[in-house]
């Protein structure tokens, strides 16, 4: 859990490589599903992520309900970012004993988050989150040969080319995301309590990734 571009994504992406559980991310969940003209529900959360404001409850836990119901969250177990947000959706994992072994919440101040959003892009090809200046692409090159730095520079600009901006990374739709995650925070928290880790997400990615592995090695 986190403010918008806390850092969720990015400390998914470690938790999955290092754990091998099912990266359940309702934020892309919701966009996969907007790209289907005919999906209703689809299109009604493409309005509200395009203002900032959140997804009605039920169109989001039916989604969850979903895909936790796979057999591969079953055998893998699974990571879900973005989700619960609302005190109506930790009631419902309560309900349903959807309970998660760990949770960790990121902590970023509200002046860092602006930067982190303006700046973030994504690779369509690989689903890959960076920014344009705390993680920008970089292919390392195979060897230390020159054709080999010529091929990586060529990749990374091939990278860079294709990066696309979110429709809801503006100052604007921030500021009614951030909105939603202050008047939330507090239940989400307290539906957790007993396996919640605050981590300090502004540092650096190492760093915090640091924290995310000690507390679930703990
Ligand atoms: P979602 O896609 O979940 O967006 P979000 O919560 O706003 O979070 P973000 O994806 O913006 O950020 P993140 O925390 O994953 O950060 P990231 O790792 O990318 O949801 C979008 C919308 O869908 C919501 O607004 C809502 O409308 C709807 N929705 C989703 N779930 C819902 C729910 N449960 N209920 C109702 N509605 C729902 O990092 C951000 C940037 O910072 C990147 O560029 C990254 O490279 C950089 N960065 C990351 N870590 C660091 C670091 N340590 N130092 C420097 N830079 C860093």
């Amino acid at each position: 859990c986190g403010a918008p571009a806390s850092g969720k994504g990015t400390v998914a992406e470690k938790l999955v490589e290092a754990f091998g559980s099912v990266h359940i991310s309702t934020g892309d969940m919701l966009r996969a599903a907007m790209e289907d003209p005919d999906n209703e529900d689809g299109q009604t959360a493409k309005q509200c992520m395009a203002e900032g404001v959140l997804v009605p409850d039920s169109i989001v836990i039916s989604l969850v309900k979903a895909r936790l119901s796979q057999p591969d969250c079953k055998e893998r177990g699974w990571l879900l970012d973005g989700f619960p947000r609302t005190a109506a959706q930790a009631e419902e994992m309560d309900r349903l004993f959807l309970l998660p072994d760990k949770c960790v919440i990121l902590d970023v101040p509200k002046a860092v988050l602006v930067e982190r959003v303006t700046g973030r892009r994504t690779d369509p090809e690989t689903g890959k989150i960076y920014h344009l200046k705390f993680n920008p692409p970089k292919v390392d090159p195979d060897d230390e040969s020159e054709e080999a730095a010529a091929k990586a520079t060529a990749e990374t600009e091939a990278i860079v080319a294709r990066l696309t901006q979110r429709e809801d990374d503006t100052e604007e739709a921030l500021a009614k995301r951030l909105e939603a995650f202050d008047s939330n925070r507090a239940a989400i928290e307290d539906a957790f309590s007993a396996m919640a880790k605050v981590v300090d997400g502004n540092r650096g990615k190492e760093d915090v990734w640091q924290s995310v592995k000690e507390f679930f090695a703990a």
